[in-house]
């Protein structure tokens, strides 16, 4: 699967069947956090990844009761510490140790996709009880909840704002050039087309 099939196949998954994920792919979704941009590369990421069944329902409780993360054979836990990007970037620091964070999140994400793994972005949780839980020193804080497992549902195809309804060009509010290009998703089908004869010619050459 190559990257913006990754990307757009990607949907989040609120249903896990209990099968375990191998060591290997658990690895090469950890290592795409790795990678992540992140202001002045501070890398201000830190992950626990909780398969305690215990530790899993109170993470599920914790999170509005939202029990379908209990079910996942694994949850990642984001932490950042934000402490080295405010003293770098003093009022910018917060904003992007945030930004940083989210970077890596979205490789998760897609990562975990590409495997044929499903994963759900989780922001709604209370802090306190996790903290004590996960036994967090002071300056880390919990960013966001990744349940991962292998899907046992068949998502909804996303509904996303089309380009033409956020791009602009030049000036705020300028759709003009994109006329003939939007809407993109009627385009793909011919770039990739396009790609193809290009490579086939190449390789004829
Ligand atoms: C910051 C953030 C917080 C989110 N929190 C939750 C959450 O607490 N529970 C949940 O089920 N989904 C959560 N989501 C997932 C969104 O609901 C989901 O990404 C959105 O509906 C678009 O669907 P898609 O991921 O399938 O494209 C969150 C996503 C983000 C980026």
């Amino acid at each position: 699967m190559d990257a913006l099939e990754a990307i757009r196949t990607r949907r989040s998954v609120r249903k896990f069947k209990s099968r375990a994920i191998p060591d290997s792919a658990l690895y090469t979704i950890l290592e795409s956090a790795r990678w992540a941009p992140s202001a002045n590369n501070l890398q201000p990421w830190q992950v626990i990844v909780v398969e305690d069944e215990g530790t899993k329902k109170l993470i599920a409780e914790e999170s509005l009761e939202q029990d379908f993360i209990a079910d996942a054979p694994i949850v990642l836990v984001i932490c950042s510490r934000p402490g080295p990007c405010e003293k770098e970037f003093e009022e910018l620091g917060e904003k992007f140790c945030t930004q940083s964070v989210a970077a890596a999140v979205q490789n998760i994400l897609i990562t975990a996709n590409s495997l044929g793994l499903g994963a759900c972005w989780i922001g709604s949780f209370a802090e306190a009880k996790l903290r004590k839980e996960l036994k967090l020193p002071e300056g880390i804080s919990v960013d966001a909840v990744i349940p991962i497992g292998w899907p046992a549902e068949k998502t909804r195809p996303a509904g996303k704002r089309e380009l033409a309804d956020f791009v602009f060009f030049e000036k705020y509010g300028n759709s003009g050039r994109g006329s003939d290009m939007f809407p993109i998703s009627e385009q793909i089908g011919k770039i990739k087309k396009g790609l193809k004869e290009f490579a086939h010619r190449l390789k004829n050459k």
